[in-house]
């Protein structure tokens, strides 16, 4: 295929430092850094967000005092995503090698053992959320406190770009659709994988403004 001005010809002509600094020379990405690139786009910068736009419309859905109130308040956005992000956790789990002997909630961890960590079992603890912390409850006191988009050195590089796509449809979806109700094909189910928490299926059906 002829290169274009697209993000895969610039994956496949991009040049990167040699890791030997003996080596002057930049060299193109392998295949194994094209994917990952790849992946990163497209499952970290696509399917994340969409995952929390659908959660967040079916929680709506369930709610229609809060879309109503959405619709009368609609600087309330911000908050209410940020209480869909610690519900929803579309990142629910990710894993790490533990780097030396470590203890964490009293369990003893040592070096070099596989850790999964689960975003979405942090984002309901009873501990930092209080009793409902399964509810959905934007007012919740430390609804800031979620680690949805992780925590330290790795925290999500598109935390502001998804905030801010989530915040622009919700404010156009606010203001087009009067008031929906959830389709009855909706059956509630999540992709099957436990690191990605992914609604299959979405549906509403709108009552236009
Ligand atoms: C609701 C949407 C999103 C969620 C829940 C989410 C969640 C996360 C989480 C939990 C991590 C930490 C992974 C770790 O600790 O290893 C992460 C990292 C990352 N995310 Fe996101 N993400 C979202 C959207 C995005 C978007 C839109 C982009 C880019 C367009 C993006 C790009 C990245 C990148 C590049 C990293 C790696 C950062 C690093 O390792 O230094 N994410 N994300």
């Amino acid at each position: 295929m002829a290169p274009q001005d697209d993000l895969l010809t610039h994956i496949l002509t991009a040049t990167i430092e040699e890791d030997d600094p003996e080596v002057t020379d930049r060299r193109p990405l392998d295949m194994a850094e094209m994917l990952r690139i790849l992946q990163m786009i497209l499952v970290a910068g696509n399917e994340t967000t969409a995952a929390l736009l659908g959660d967040l419309m079916r929680l709506l859905g369930e709610r229609p005092d809060e879309w109503a109130r959405l619709q009368r308040e609609p600087e309330r956005i911000p908050l209410v995503i940020e209480e869909a992000l610690r519900h929803a956790s579309p990142n629910g789990a990710i894993w790490r090698i533990a780097a030396t002997d470590t203890e964490l909630g009293g369990v003893a961890i040592p070096a070099g053992s596989r850790v999964i960590i689960t975003y979405m079992s942090a984002n309901r603890d009873e501990a930092v959320f209080g009793p409902d912390a399964e509810e959905f409850r934007p007012d919740r006191e430390h609804v800031n406190e979620h680690i949805a988009f992780g925590f330290g050195n790795h925290y999500c590089l598109g935390a502001p770009l998804s905030r801010m796509e989530t915040r622009v449809a919700m404010e156009e979806l606010t203001r087009r659709v009067q008031s929906f109700r959830l389709s009855d094909d909706n059956d509630g189910a999540y992709a099957p994988s436990y690191f990605l928490r992914v609604p299959t299926r979405v549906t509403i059906e709108p009552l236009m403004a």
